[in-house]
């Protein structure tokens, strides 16, 4: 259930704004408490009066409202929620989101949060389909914010198509499933391995490749948000750590293999990390100097595999091992093959060939391949593929 949690909702100008009074209704019939933002435009269709009777607080207007600055209101407003709902979202509002404007408070308050982000578009279906809003869309949902909506159906202006902001019990559903997986993993313990790895050739030269880590620590992230004590062994990424994990830099794959190792016994592990399968033999111990131009012959000797290592411990071994697959081409073939190969349980398979810009990118398509089935999650966000992983194993742990 959702103790005493607290949704920052965001009212933009939008005519459903009015509908957001039963949000806030029956967001507090689940225990969910519900400060509010009311932009300058969202006052011309709510009262102040009638957003703060309902939700027992203060609605907040002003950047610059001093006694709430001197608190940095926006600052505290955006951390101590749980989530952050726009709704209703008007094209303006997902305009200055996705451009990264400050200027009131609920895009300053937008902008400071380290909170999940959710929205729930509403508008005229041709301002709807316009390419701005739909590119302004595509951005919001790279960054991992969540999209509720909007529907289909007769609009207030008359029109008829998508664009019409979703019923209030819907939203509300979605808010209320949204935070419940802050529970799902209560309790459980998880490795995440993330990002590259570096093997030398000599002290100055490496061999590595492009991972980010992004995927990596979004499922890291989305771990610590389900409840579970994660350990992050990660290669050297530009990303700073996600809060909350334990976290262990290492560089090659030998590296990897021990932190691995010791991170057991844990209840997950999950294998995102890009690991080079092979090692320098005859690594130098002083850089290489050029010889008459000759090219240095590297002699190289396999690496080990930590998936497989962990994935086959007879004693202790995690409940649930999954690695990924990275692919150029016959994707769920090869991931098919890399699942009994490895014997792990799950493999999440995804297309690496340069034009997918999977590496180092904020969005990728991810399959989830089992023994007996897979299934495309869609072209999404990173943090979309790690929630969504993180409600696939709540379920399966649960069953
Ligand atoms: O980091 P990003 O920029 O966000 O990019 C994400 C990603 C593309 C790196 C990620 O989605 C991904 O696909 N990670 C796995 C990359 C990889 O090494 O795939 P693979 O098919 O070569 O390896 C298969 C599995 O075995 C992977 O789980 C890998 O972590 C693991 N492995 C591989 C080799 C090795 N020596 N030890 C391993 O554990």
């Amino acid at each position: 259930m959702n103790q005493n949690k607290r949704v920052l909702l965001i009212i933009s100008g939008g005519i459903a704004a009015y509908k957001c009074l039963e949000v806030i209704r029956r967001l507090q019939d689940h225990n969910i408490s519900c400060p509010t933002i009311l932009t300058k435009a969202g006052a011309e269709f709510v009262t102040p009066l009638s957003v703060s009777a309902l939700s027992g607080g203060k609605v907040f207007q002003d950047l610059f409202d001093l006694t709430d600055e001197q608190e940095m209101g926006h600052i505290r407003l955006s951390r101590e929620a749980d989530l952050v709902l726009v709704a209703p979202a008007t094209a303006d509002i997902m305009a200055k989101m996705a451009s990264g404007q400050a200027n009131d408070l609920a895009t300053t308050a937008l902008l400071a949060t380290d909170k999940p982000v959710m929205v729930a578009p509403a508008m005229n279906p041709m301002m709807w389909q316009h390419p701005a809003t739909q590119a302004n869309l595509e951005t919001l949902k790279e960054r991992g914010v969540t999209i509720v909506g909007p529907e289909s159906g007769d609009m207030a202006c008359g029109e008829h198509g998508a664009g019409r902001f979703v019923e209030p019990a819907v939203l509300v559903s979605s808010v209320v499933s949204f935070l419940n997986q802050s529970q799902n993993l209560k309790g459980k313990t998880a490795l995440v391995t993330a990002g590259p790895t570096r093997e030398a050739i000599d002290p100055v030269r490496y061999i590595s490749n492009h991972s980010s880590g992004k995927q990596g620590y979004a499922i890291a992230e989305a771990l610590v948000s389900a409840g579970a004590d994660v350990t992050l062994v990660s290669g050297p990424t530009k990303l700073a750590p996600p809060t909350g994990v334990n976290f262990v830099p290492i560089n090659t794959a030998d590296e990897l293999l021990a932190a691995s190792k010791a991170a057991l016994p844990t209840d997950i592990a999950i294998f995102a990390a890009a690991v080079a399968d092979y090692k320098v033999a005859n690594a130098a111990t002083q850089k290489i100097k050029k010889k008459d131009g000759k090219a240095p012959k590297l002699e190289f000797e396999a690496n080990p595999d930590i998936l497989a290592t962990i994935a086959s411990i007879k004693k202790g071994r995690p409940d649930l091992v999954i690695g990924f697959a990275a692919e150029t081409e016959n994707l769920i073939k090869n991931a098919q093959s890399k699942l009994k190969k490895k014997d792990c349980d799950w493999i999440l398979a995804n297309d690496v060939s340069e034009k997918t810009g999977t590496f180092g990118g904020d969005a990728s398509e991810v399959h989830l391949v089992k023994s007996n089935a897979n299934e495309s999650w869609g072209h999404q966000s990173k943090q979309a593929t790690a929630r969504q992983l993180v409600e696939a194993i709540a379920q399966e742990l649960k069953g």
